[in-house]
Protein backbone atom coordinates (compact mmCIF):
# COMPACT_ATOMS: atom_id res chain seq x y z
CA UNK A 1 0.00 0.00 0.00
CA UNK A 2 0.82 3.83 -0.75
CA UNK A 3 0.67 5.68 2.57
CA UNK A 4 -2.00 8.34 2.14
CA UNK A 5 -3.65 7.00 -1.04
CA UNK A 6 -7.01 5.30 -0.80
CA UNK A 7 -10.67 5.30 -1.66
CA UNK A 8 -12.11 6.94 1.19
CA UNK A 9 -11.59 9.93 3.60
CA UNK A 10 -12.36 9.76 7.31
CA UNK A 11 -12.89 13.06 9.04
CA UNK A 12 -12.07 13.16 12.58
CA UNK A 13 -13.60 15.77 14.80
CA UNK A 14 -11.36 15.21 18.60
CA UNK A 15 -10.56 17.23 21.63
CA UNK A 16 -7.78 16.50 23.88
CA UNK A 17 -4.74 17.68 25.13
CA UNK A 18 -3.76 18.82 21.67
CA UNK A 19 -6.73 20.82 21.76
CA UNK A 20 -9.68 20.71 19.11
CA UNK A 21 -8.68 19.90 15.68
CA UNK A 22 -9.89 18.33 12.69
CA UNK A 23 -7.75 15.58 10.56
CA UNK A 24 -7.85 13.89 7.41
CA UNK A 25 -7.12 10.21 8.21
CA UNK A 26 -6.88 8.46 4.72
CA UNK A 27 -8.40 4.20 4.47
CA UNK A 28 -7.78 2.08 1.53
CA UNK A 29 -10.59 -0.12 0.07
CA UNK A 30 -11.74 -2.76 2.41
CA UNK A 31 -12.15 -6.40 1.50
CA UNK A 32 -12.98 -7.23 4.67
CA UNK A 33 -14.88 -4.83 7.26
CA UNK A 34 -14.26 -1.92 9.26
CA UNK A 35 -10.44 -1.73 9.85
CA UNK A 36 -8.52 1.76 9.66
CA UNK A 37 -5.06 2.65 8.73
CA UNK A 38 -3.63 5.76 9.89
CA UNK A 39 -0.03 6.64 9.09
CA UNK A 40 -0.16 10.12 9.94
CA UNK A 41 1.07 10.85 13.88
CA UNK A 42 -1.19 13.91 14.68
CA UNK A 43 -4.60 11.94 12.87
CA UNK A 44 -3.47 8.90 15.43
CA UNK A 45 -3.54 10.74 18.27
CA UNK A 46 -6.81 12.64 18.34
CA UNK A 47 -8.18 9.29 16.51
CA UNK A 48 -7.00 7.56 19.92
CA UNK A 49 -8.33 10.71 22.15
CA UNK A 50 -11.28 10.32 20.61
CA UNK A 51 -11.73 6.99 21.20
CA UNK A 52 -10.60 7.57 25.21
CA UNK A 53 -12.80 10.25 25.60
CA UNK A 54 -15.90 7.92 24.50
CA UNK A 55 -15.02 5.55 27.41
CA UNK A 56 -13.12 2.88 25.22
CA UNK A 57 -10.67 0.57 26.16
CA UNK A 58 -7.54 1.00 23.73
CA UNK A 59 -5.21 -2.49 23.86
CA UNK A 60 -2.43 -2.13 21.56
CA UNK A 61 0.21 -4.47 19.93
CA UNK A 62 3.27 -2.86 18.20
CA UNK A 63 4.77 -4.73 15.73
CA UNK A 64 7.73 -4.77 13.00
CA UNK A 65 5.25 -6.27 10.81
CA UNK A 66 5.50 -9.88 9.01
CA UNK A 67 3.00 -11.33 11.01
CA UNK A 68 2.92 -14.73 12.21
CA UNK A 69 0.69 -16.69 15.10
CA UNK A 70 3.07 -15.06 17.76
CA UNK A 71 1.62 -11.99 16.60
CA UNK A 72 -1.86 -13.03 15.98
CA UNK A 73 -1.69 -14.86 19.55
CA UNK A 74 -1.02 -11.28 21.05
CA UNK A 75 -4.00 -9.83 18.68
CA UNK A 76 -6.64 -12.08 19.88
CA UNK A 77 -5.53 -11.40 23.76
CA UNK A 78 -5.74 -7.91 23.09
CA UNK A 79 -9.36 -8.14 21.37
CA UNK A 80 -10.25 -9.71 24.71
CA UNK A 81 -8.74 -6.96 26.49
CA UNK A 82 -9.70 -4.09 24.99
CA UNK A 83 -12.80 -2.26 22.99
CA UNK A 84 -10.65 -0.71 20.34
CA UNK A 85 -7.54 -3.31 19.38
CA UNK A 86 -4.69 -1.13 17.74
CA UNK A 87 -1.62 -2.97 16.03
CA UNK A 88 1.37 -0.75 15.17
CA UNK A 89 3.43 -2.07 12.38
CA UNK A 90 6.74 -0.11 12.41
CA UNK A 91 10.71 -1.48 11.63
CA UNK A 92 12.16 1.05 13.66
CA UNK A 93 15.61 1.89 12.81
CA UNK A 94 16.67 2.54 15.87
CA UNK A 95 17.15 -1.11 17.11
CA UNK A 96 19.05 -2.21 14.45
CA UNK A 97 22.96 -2.23 14.94
CA UNK A 98 25.58 -1.62 12.05
CA UNK A 99 25.71 -4.29 9.93
CA UNK A 100 22.21 -5.92 10.71
CA UNK A 101 19.36 -7.33 8.87
CA UNK A 102 17.19 -3.53 8.81
CA UNK A 103 17.43 -3.69 4.91
CA UNK A 104 16.45 -6.73 4.15
CA UNK A 105 14.05 -7.25 7.28
CA UNK A 106 10.76 -9.25 5.82
CA UNK A 107 7.69 -6.70 4.92
CA UNK A 108 4.58 -7.74 3.16
CA UNK A 109 1.75 -4.99 4.15
CA UNK A 110 -0.45 -6.69 1.51
CA UNK A 111 -0.59 -9.94 3.65
CA UNK A 112 -0.46 -7.96 7.24
CA UNK A 113 -2.68 -5.86 6.48
CA UNK A 114 -5.22 -9.08 5.60
CA UNK A 115 -4.34 -11.14 9.08
CA UNK A 116 -5.26 -7.93 10.79
CA UNK A 117 -8.63 -7.71 9.56
CA UNK A 118 -9.27 -11.35 10.06
CA UNK A 119 -8.07 -10.80 13.58
CA UNK A 120 -10.65 -7.94 14.64
CA UNK A 121 -7.88 -5.29 14.12
CA UNK A 122 -9.73 -2.08 14.88
CA UNK A 123 -7.06 0.36 13.57
CA UNK A 124 -3.67 -0.32 11.59
CA UNK A 125 -1.01 2.61 12.74
CA UNK A 126 1.64 2.72 9.97
CA UNK A 127 3.84 5.50 10.13
CA UNK A 128 6.87 6.51 7.60
CA UNK A 129 10.19 6.44 9.60
CA UNK A 130 10.59 10.07 8.80
CA UNK A 131 7.65 10.75 10.81
CA UNK A 132 8.89 8.90 13.69
CA UNK A 133 12.02 10.23 13.35
CA UNK A 134 12.08 13.69 11.52
CA UNK A 135 15.37 15.44 10.92
CA UNK A 136 17.07 16.94 13.88
CA UNK A 137 14.99 13.73 15.73
CA UNK A 138 17.47 14.02 19.36
CA UNK A 139 15.74 12.38 22.16
CA UNK A 140 16.01 9.03 23.35
CA UNK A 141 14.57 6.66 26.81
CA UNK A 142 17.12 4.14 28.17
CA UNK A 143 16.78 1.86 30.78
CA UNK A 144 20.11 1.42 32.59
CA UNK A 145 21.12 -1.69 33.97
CA UNK A 146 22.02 -5.25 33.89
CA UNK A 147 18.38 -5.30 32.49
CA UNK A 148 19.96 -3.88 29.37
CA UNK A 149 23.85 -4.07 29.43
CA UNK A 150 23.23 -8.49 29.62
CA UNK A 151 22.32 -11.12 26.84
CA UNK A 152 20.62 -9.08 24.13
CA UNK A 153 22.43 -6.07 25.47
CA UNK A 154 26.06 -7.23 25.59
CA UNK A 155 25.73 -8.37 21.60
CA UNK A 156 23.22 -5.31 20.63
CA UNK A 157 24.38 -2.38 22.64
CA UNK A 158 22.14 0.17 20.71
CA UNK A 159 19.45 -2.28 20.40
CA UNK A 160 17.32 -1.77 23.70
CA UNK A 161 17.53 2.24 23.23
CA UNK A 162 15.82 1.81 20.58
CA UNK A 163 13.32 0.05 21.25
CA UNK A 164 12.35 2.04 24.72
CA UNK A 165 12.98 4.65 22.36
CA UNK A 166 10.02 3.52 20.57
CA UNK A 167 7.95 1.85 22.41
CA UNK A 168 7.93 5.15 24.66
CA UNK A 169 6.97 7.17 21.29
CA UNK A 170 4.01 4.82 19.87
CA UNK A 171 2.29 4.81 23.87
CA UNK A 172 2.17 8.68 23.14
CA UNK A 173 0.63 8.22 20.07
CA UNK A 174 -1.88 5.31 20.54
CA UNK A 175 -2.35 5.95 23.96
CA UNK A 176 -3.27 2.05 25.29
CA UNK A 177 -4.67 0.89 28.56
CA UNK A 178 -2.94 -2.28 27.96
CA UNK A 179 -0.36 -3.29 25.93
CA UNK A 180 0.73 -6.93 24.47
CA UNK A 181 4.30 -8.35 24.09
CA UNK A 182 5.67 -11.46 23.16
CA UNK A 183 7.92 -13.55 25.46
CA UNK A 184 10.03 -15.05 23.03
CA UNK A 185 11.32 -11.87 23.60
CA UNK A 186 11.72 -12.14 27.15
CA UNK A 187 14.46 -9.61 27.89
CA UNK A 188 12.49 -6.76 25.59
CA UNK A 189 9.44 -7.84 27.80
CA UNK A 190 11.34 -7.02 31.13
CA UNK A 191 13.29 -4.02 30.15
CA UNK A 192 9.55 -2.14 28.59
CA UNK A 193 8.25 -3.54 31.81
CA UNK A 194 10.84 -1.61 34.02
CA UNK A 195 10.77 1.18 31.69
CA UNK A 196 6.79 1.52 31.89
CA UNK A 197 6.53 1.36 35.76
CA UNK A 198 9.93 3.54 36.47
CA UNK A 199 8.23 6.47 33.86
CA UNK A 200 4.63 5.71 35.97
CA UNK A 201 3.07 5.01 32.67
CA UNK A 202 -0.55 3.99 33.23
CA UNK A 203 -0.70 1.25 31.02
CA UNK A 204 -0.83 -2.38 31.83
CA UNK A 205 1.82 -4.86 29.63
CA UNK A 206 0.73 -8.20 29.62
CA UNK A 207 3.46 -10.76 28.45
CA UNK A 208 2.03 -13.58 26.22
CA UNK A 209 3.47 -17.22 26.01
CA UNK A 210 5.47 -18.20 22.79
CA UNK A 211 4.08 -19.87 20.05
CA UNK A 212 6.40 -22.18 18.64
CA UNK A 213 5.94 -24.40 15.03
CA UNK A 214 4.86 -28.05 15.21
CA UNK A 215 8.33 -29.17 15.25
CA UNK A 216 9.16 -26.46 18.21
CA UNK A 217 10.71 -23.86 16.19
CA UNK A 218 9.91 -20.23 18.22
CA UNK A 219 7.72 -18.27 15.70
CA UNK A 220 9.78 -15.25 14.77
CA UNK A 221 9.52 -13.10 11.23
CA UNK A 222 13.24 -14.12 10.58
CA UNK A 223 12.57 -17.65 10.52
CA UNK A 224 12.07 -16.68 6.52
CA UNK A 225 15.75 -16.28 6.24
CA UNK A 226 16.66 -19.93 7.01
CA UNK A 227 17.14 -22.62 4.39
CA UNK A 228 16.03 -25.80 4.92
CA UNK A 229 19.09 -27.37 6.02
CA UNK A 230 19.26 -24.44 8.63
CA UNK A 231 15.89 -24.83 9.43
CA UNK A 232 16.84 -28.42 10.63
CA UNK A 233 19.40 -27.00 12.66
CA UNK A 234 17.23 -24.58 14.30
CA UNK A 235 15.37 -27.12 16.15
CA UNK A 236 18.33 -27.77 18.08
CA UNK A 237 17.44 -24.33 20.15
CA UNK A 238 14.10 -25.95 21.49
CA UNK A 239 15.37 -29.31 21.85
CA UNK A 240 18.35 -28.04 24.03
CA UNK A 241 15.89 -26.16 26.38
CA UNK A 242 13.40 -29.24 26.60
CA UNK A 243 16.27 -31.28 27.58
CA UNK A 244 17.64 -28.60 29.90
CA UNK A 245 14.07 -28.44 31.91
CA UNK A 246 13.90 -32.07 31.68
CA UNK A 247 17.70 -32.25 33.86
CA UNK A 248 15.94 -29.23 36.09
CA UNK A 249 13.10 -31.23 37.09
CA UNK A 250 14.62 -34.84 37.18
CA UNK A 251 16.23 -32.49 40.26
CA UNK A 252 19.67 -31.04 38.77
CA UNK A 253 20.23 -27.12 40.07
CA UNK A 254 23.37 -26.71 39.45
CA UNK A 255 23.23 -24.14 36.63
CA UNK A 256 26.97 -25.02 35.40
CA UNK A 257 26.13 -28.52 35.18
CA UNK A 258 22.98 -27.96 32.99
CA UNK A 259 24.55 -25.04 31.02
CA UNK A 260 27.38 -27.61 30.02
CA UNK A 261 24.95 -29.90 28.75
CA UNK A 262 22.93 -26.98 26.97
CA UNK A 263 26.70 -25.57 25.24
CA UNK A 264 27.00 -29.46 23.97
CA UNK A 265 23.81 -29.99 22.49
CA UNK A 266 24.02 -26.78 20.63
CA UNK A 267 27.91 -27.42 19.07
CA UNK A 268 26.75 -30.77 17.93
CA UNK A 269 25.12 -28.47 15.07
CA UNK A 270 28.15 -27.95 12.73
CA UNK A 271 26.58 -24.40 11.63
CA UNK A 272 25.72 -23.01 14.51
CA UNK A 273 27.20 -20.08 16.08
CA UNK A 274 26.43 -20.02 19.88
CA UNK A 275 26.07 -15.74 21.44
CA UNK A 276 24.87 -16.82 24.57
CA UNK A 277 23.56 -19.76 26.80
CA UNK A 278 22.29 -18.23 29.97
CA UNK A 279 20.50 -19.25 32.83
CA UNK A 280 19.42 -16.21 34.73
CA UNK A 281 16.94 -15.00 37.11
CA UNK A 282 13.75 -13.95 35.35
CA UNK A 283 13.38 -10.58 37.21
CA UNK A 284 16.06 -8.95 37.53
CA UNK A 285 17.66 -11.27 34.64
CA UNK A 286 21.25 -11.48 36.46
CA UNK A 287 22.93 -14.95 36.40
CA UNK A 288 22.35 -17.64 39.15
CA UNK A 289 24.55 -20.22 40.05
CA UNK A 290 21.94 -22.90 41.74
CA UNK A 291 18.22 -22.76 39.80
CA UNK A 292 14.66 -22.20 41.73
CA UNK A 293 11.06 -21.90 40.22
CA UNK A 294 12.39 -17.89 38.84
CA UNK A 295 15.13 -19.44 37.01
CA UNK A 296 15.12 -19.29 33.39
CA UNK A 297 17.68 -19.82 30.60
CA UNK A 298 17.87 -17.73 27.35
CA UNK A 299 19.68 -18.36 24.10
CA UNK A 300 20.75 -16.69 20.90
CA UNK A 301 22.34 -18.52 18.32
CA UNK A 302 23.26 -17.92 14.74
CA UNK A 303 22.15 -20.49 11.93
CA UNK A 304 24.28 -19.57 9.09
CA UNK A 305 23.41 -15.66 8.59
CA UNK A 306 20.29 -15.57 10.38
CA UNK A 307 20.18 -15.04 14.50
CA UNK A 308 17.54 -16.62 16.28
CA UNK A 309 16.52 -16.29 20.25
CA UNK A 310 14.61 -18.39 22.38
CA UNK A 311 14.12 -19.20 26.35
CA UNK A 312 12.04 -21.12 28.55
CA UNK A 313 11.53 -21.70 32.33
CA UNK A 314 13.43 -24.55 33.71
CA UNK A 315 10.98 -25.27 36.73
CA UNK A 316 7.64 -24.78 35.59
O1 LIG B 1 9.20 -6.85 19.20
C1 LIG B 1 9.15 -6.06 18.23
O2 LIG B 1 8.59 -6.37 17.18
C2 LIG B 1 9.79 -4.70 18.35
O3 LIG B 1 10.96 -4.75 19.09
C3 LIG B 1 8.85 -3.62 18.89
C4 LIG B 1 8.41 -3.91 20.31
C5 LIG B 1 7.61 -3.52 18.00
C6 LIG B 1 9.55 -2.26 18.89
O4 LIG B 1 9.96 -1.91 17.61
Amino acid sequence: MARGTGTSKAKTNTKGFWGKSEVFAFRVPRPYKNMEIISDIKAMQNRCLAARDSGQKISFVPTMGFLHEGHLSLLREGRKRGDLLILSIFVNPTQFGQGEDLDCYPRDFERDEAMARECGVDLLFYPEAEAIYPPGYATYVSVDGPLTTTLEGACRPTHFRGVTTVVTKLFNIVMPHVALFGRKDFQQLAVISRMTSDLNLPIDIVGMPIIREEDGLAMSSRNVYLCNSERKQALALNDTLRQTAEMAQNGESNAEKILTMAQGRLHAEADLEIDYVKICNAQSLEEVNTIDHESVILLAVSVGKTRLIDNGNLIS
